[in-house]
């Protein structure tokens, strides 16, 4: 049987840059142009969303991939609590001062970059047309500089939340097993696709008990969406509820890297491993952080 670390080198390979694409700087056979821009969300509060975007980024960095996390939880971003390091600029940095991205960026464990998105999140809202264009050059670098882009949102049906989900082509909604935290996924799910019924929407389950509650869930909540909302999610995994994940947080320090044996990290990589399946690199899935910030200044306006 082909083991874990098997199918991670398969993928780790078919991801980096031929010889040919690394002379030529170009995407030849259709490989990387852009990054792969994720947005992670839940219906409801507090199920998990920072400790899994943080640990699924560093996951990618230990395979191979260069990845930028972008906080853009308004009230309580805190993506650098977990990782034990605080940022020093925030978007906000980016779109007034004259700083080049790559200089404010953060670095985390296993060489993720981050950047806490603060007060610059309300900024985008006010950009005119010169200020949005000096934004998209700047941070269009990224689309050089990353494979993964993943965005950490925050919690619910707010305006702000929903135009981030919004502007990414990919989402991941994170939902415990509890029927609180279910029906308000199913409310997000509900608002997004009303809107974009082509939304690639993948769904976790964390915090379950066994893999059998989490695929229980997995299916009923595809089923029902299926029936009412004509719409087909993507069943991406599940964490268990590990003591370990409560642990790295005290400590500060992502589970995946403190506890690399434990059930969280296994099923995290389990997920990572899901979401660089070749299948998932289409083209089509992939439109890069100019497009992603275009989409959402337009969304604000
Ligand atoms: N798989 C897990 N097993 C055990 N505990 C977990 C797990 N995932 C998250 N937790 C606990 O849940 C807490 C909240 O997690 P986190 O801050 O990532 O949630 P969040 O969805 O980002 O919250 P918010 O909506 O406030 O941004 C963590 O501090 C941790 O104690
Ligand atoms: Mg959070």
């Amino acid at each position: 049987m082909r083991d874990q670390a098997e199918r991670l080198r398969e993928i780790i390979s078919s991801i980096k840059p031929t010889r040919e694409e690394e002379r030529t700087g170009g995407s030849l056979h259709g490989r990387k142009t852009w990054s792969r821009v994720i947005a992670v969300t839940s219906g409801k509060g507090g199920v998990g969303k920072t400790n899994f975007t943080v640990n699924l980024g560093i996951k990618f960095a230990q395979m191979g991939l260069r990845v930028v996390i972008i906080d853009a939880d308004l009230g309580l971003a805190n993506v650098d609590v977990i990782m034990g390091k605080m940022s020093k600029y925030n978007l906000s940095d980016v779109i007034k001062s004259h700083k080049d991205i790559l200089d404010i960026l953060e670095e985390g464990p296993s060489g993720v970059r981050f950047i806490s998105g603060g007060s610059g999140v309300q900024e985008l809202i006010k950009l005119n047309k010169v200020q949005l264009v000096d934004l998209l050059m700047k941070l269009g670098k990224l689309d050089d500089e990353a494979d993964v882009i993943l965005i950490d949102t925050g919690a619910g049906l707010s305006e702000n939340v929903l135009s981030f989900v919004h502007a990414a082509r990919e989402v991941i909604l994170v939902t415990t097993p509890e029927p609180t935290s279910i029906t308000d996924a199913y409310a997000l799910i509900k608002t997004i696709t009303y809107k974009d019924k082509s939304k690639n929407i993948k769904i976790v389950v964390n915090r379950a008990d066994n893999a059998a509650e989490a695929f229980n869930i997995l299916d009923k909540l595809n089923v029902v969406t299926e029936k009412f909302l004509g719409v087909k999610l993507q069943k991406l995994g599940y964490i268990l509820n590990d003591p370990c994940v409560s642990k790295a947080v005290k400590m500060q320090q992502p589970f995946v890297v403190s506890f690399n044996r434990c059930e969280a990290t296994r099923n995290l990589n389990d997920i990572a491993i899901t979401l660089m399946d070749n299948r998932e690199l289409n083209p089509a899935s992939v439109s890069g952080i100019k497009m992603f910030i275009n989409r959402l200044t337009s969304i604000f306006n």
